[in-house]
């Protein structure tokens, strides 16, 4: 099957998984027409922010969070005074998955089974970085870490501990904050906003 192969050694190096991901094809997202997008920041980055998946500008441009959702993170981390290039960006899932709709790319969510193949990747980036603080954006990014389906709503606010000793912190994608108008988009905003706060507060007490 697609899903049952073995996985090689796990790659020890960031350059040395870039590479491996480009070649992945253990689940379907890899075969379509996109680019394995690689993690981007410093090797021992305090915080490790993980997304979903490449959009269809990440993918294009060959880097995390560049288009409109890189955009709203950009603002809020700003606010929050955490500092993007100490940061290393990352995603669940490494391939863009879309359907075409004429020459638009639009954006599939991941399936669990997806997500959890990909765990491989994002967990060789971790054991490479070995952040303090894993900030989890959305419920794909959520379920890469914890192997599990959790409510945002529920877990927010409160870090839980990784394998590694890491802890591990949730919030919404800033995707979903670009879906929202009116009083909805500023309840969420105002959640995002204290969330990455509480993060910043931590890191501060970590390191
Ligand atoms: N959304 C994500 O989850 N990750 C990206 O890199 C871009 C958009």
């Amino acid at each position: 099957s697609l899903f049952g192969e073995e996985f090689e050694d796990r790659p020890e190096t960031l350059a040395a998984i870039d590479k491996a991901i480009h070649a992945c094809r253990k689940c379907p997202i890899g075969s379509l027409e996109n680019e394995a997008v690689m993690g981007e920041g410093p090797d021992d980055a305090a915080l490790m922010i993980v997304g979903e998946q490449p959009g269809d500008q990440e993918d294009l441009a060959g880097k995390p969070f560049v288009g409109p959702a890189g955009q709203v993170l950009d603002a809020a981390l700003a606010v929050a005074g955490i500092e993007r290039e100490q940061t290393y960006v990352t995603n669940a899932v490494k391939h863009f998955k879309y359907t075409q709709r004429g020459k638009r790319r639009l954006h599939q969510s991941p399936t669990a089974k997806e997500i959890d193949v990909c765990r491989w990747w994002h967990e060789a980036e971790r054991a490479i970085v070995k952040p303090k603080v894993v900030l989890a954006l959305g419920a794909s990014a959520a379920r890469a870490m914890l192997g599990k389906t959790v409510s945002i709503s529920k877990v927010r606010g409160e870090p839980m501990p990784l394998d590694d000793g890491s802890e591990l912190w949730v919030t919404a994608h800033p995707s979903y904050l670009l879906r929202l108008d009116g009083d909805a988009k500023a309840e969420q905003e105002r959640l995002f906003a204290a969330d990455l706060a509480a993060v910043k507060e931590r890191l501060s007490q970590l390191v």
